[in-house]
């Protein structure tokens, strides 16, 4: 994957480190939720890569399903507030749910997503993240499931973007100040 190796400073996870933490998490999962068929929840867009390989490693009945919230603008940070884009197919009152989340920063998308969806009466509900940055936590969040606790920088590949670029990398990378730094 050489088109943006210029663009990447350092890799932080490689795709074999990846895929053997996702293992591990994939069979904790998959004992937790033996029984219960969850509803497995993707947050669009940048869970998607994560939750095709997750999903894959469940060794359990599940049943997949999709959301999208909008980004807080800078206005309404402070509030929290996100919007649904795009809401579930699924109605999940009495059902176990499972939100499957790329990374968690200031923790206000999913705290704000969570309250929102406990409202609906799931009959549980929990948080797998591949990434928790706790430096940036400006919410009192944690993930039930984690897959890598990282230090602050700015991540891509592996589903993260820098506008919309780099989610096609296999691998997790900390991306060159110097490509923000000149679109600011
Ligand atoms: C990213 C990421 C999380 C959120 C984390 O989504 O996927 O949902 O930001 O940030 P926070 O903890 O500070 O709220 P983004 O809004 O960039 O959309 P995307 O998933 O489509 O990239």
């Amino acid at each position: 994957m050489d088109y943006c190796k210029a663009d990447i400073e350092s890799i932080l996870l490689t795709s074999g480190q990846i895929s053997e933490r996702l293992d591990e998490l994939a069979h904790d999962i998959s004992r937790d939720y033996n029984d219960k068929n969850p509803l497995v929840i993707c947050i669009l867009k940048g869970s998607v890569v994560f939750y095709g390989d997750l999903i894959r490693r469940l060794n359990c009945p599940i049943e997949m399903d999709f959301i999208s919230v909008s980004s807080y603008g800078l206005s309404d940070r402070s509030s929290g507030a996100v919007k649904i884009k795009k809401d579930t197919d699924n109605c999940i009152a009495g059902r176990h749910v499972l939100i499957v989340e790329d990374i968690v920063d200031s923790g206000i998308t999913i705290s704000s997503l969570l309250e929102l969806l406990k409202k609906r009466d799931p009959l549980s509900l929990k948080l797998v993240s591949l990434l928790d940055k706790p430096a940036r936590r400006e919410r009192d969040v944690s993930p039930d499931y984690t897959g890598f606790i990282i230090p602050d920088g700015f991540i891509v590949g592996y589903g993260l973007d820098y506008a919309e670029r780099y989610r096609n990398l296999p691998y997790l990378g900390i991306l060159s100040p110097a490509v923000y730094m000149k679109n600011k």
